[in-house]
């Protein structure tokens, strides 16, 4: 009897390529999303890529009685929660609504995985770690105090997950991702930005296709090899096979503590000049982008020690940065259908 995992914020970036390896794994897959931040280009794809459509839920789980009404008609054997505000700036001007949309809709996902017996896997972020003392961090690194009500919503729902498993005896993993970057190697699932993107890889893959006039590069007089930040960016496809890995590990009873934690990333930290660099040299195409100054509040140096997944997990990182900037050179061109 194959068991049923319930992925809130389905149709976004993370959760459409999470519910492809799910359903490849031989999980059934109930997709619920709110649809207010993406349309149903990455469903469609999903569809697309496993041949069958699946069943797709559009509600929102700061809505404490359709949540309840959600698990109570199906029998769900595990939640991934993706379903959040994300935008680290938007969060500074508007902490009122990330922390009632991030909190409460998680809140909501705990009471009904209390009174329905369901695990919980929780979408944290090394957004919690701050500017680590020491990189490469472990999962036993300390977290800093948040810099965005966005990053203090990841602590905190951590915190939640980790006192309700305390409390009613449930079961949750908390995994930190890196940078999720790149797209599924079919084109027909990837990331997608609404309006200006925040984050680094888009914004490249729109400079490069004429989208975006320009790349600014913020910073390059950080105390860095090239002057620019390091981060861990970690493909998106090997992050959504290390939710089937934690998720395997909770449901087959494989925990060793009720509450664990994880680190996903590759362990290998690149400036933003070298991605940079990495994409116009795979891509064969030429970049514009100029220094700009400091953006506030980015990390100077982030990357992750991954062996605690690899070891409890039996996950580790496969892809490449050039295979996984192939497949968002990729992305970007069949969505402007070249
Ligand atoms: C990476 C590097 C920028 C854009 C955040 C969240 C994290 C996760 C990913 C949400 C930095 C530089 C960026 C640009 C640039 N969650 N950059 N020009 O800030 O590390 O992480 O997003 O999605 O939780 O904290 O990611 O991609 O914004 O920036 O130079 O136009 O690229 O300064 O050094 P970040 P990012």
């Amino acid at each position: 009897m194959s068991k049923t995992v319930l992925v809130s914020g389905g149709a976004g970036f993370i959760g459409s390529h999470v519910t492809v390896e799910l359903s490849q794994a031989g999980y059934d897959v109930i997709i619920a999303d709110n649809m207010s931040n993406c349309d149903e280009t990455n469903y469609n794809g999903v569809c697309a890529i496993l041949g069958k459509k699946l069943p797709f839920i559009k509600m929102d789980f700061c809505d404490q009685a359709a949540t309840d009404k959600l698990f109570s008609e199906n029998k769900i054997d595990a939640v991934i929660h993706f379903a959040a505000f994300k935008a680290v700036g938007e969060s500074v001007a508007e902490p009122i609504k990330y922390y009632k949309n991030n909190l409460d809709s998680f809140l909501n996902i705990l009471q009904a995985a209390k009174d329905h017996g369901t695990h919980v896997l929780f979408s944290s972020s090394a957004t919690v770690y701050g500017e680590p003392d020491v990189a490469p961090v472990t999962e036993q690194s300390p977290r800093k105090s948040a810099t965005s009500p966005y990053g203090n919503t990841k602590q905190m729902c951590e915190d939640f997950l980790r006192d309700c498993v305390a409390a009613y005896g449930m079961h949750g993993i908390a995994l930190r991702y890196f940078n999720p970057i790149g797209a599924h190697p079919s084109a027909l699932i990837g990331e997608l930005p609404r309006g200006i993107p925040n984050n680094l890889v888009p914004f490249i893959t729109q400079t490069a296709i004429g989208k975006r006039e320009c790349l600014n590069i913020f910073g390059n007089d950080y105390p860095t090899p090239d002057g620019t930040c390091l981060r861990d960016y970690i493909d998106i496809v090997d992050l959504a096979k290390a939710h089937v890995c934690a998720v395997n590990r909770m449901v087959e009873g494989r925990m060793d503590e009720p509450y664990e934690i994880f680190n996903i990333g590759t362990g290998r930290p690149l400036s933003v000049l070298e991605l940079v660099n990495a994409f116009q040299q795979v891509n064969g195409v030429k970049l514009n982008y100029r220094f700009a100054p400091r953006r506030e509040g980015d990390t100077i140096a982030v990357w992750a020690d991954p062996s605690l997944a690899e070891r409890k997990l039996g996950w580790k990182a496969t892809r490449t940065v050039e295979e996984t900037l192939a497949a968002a050179w990729a992305w970007e061109k069949h969505l402007a259908g070249k």
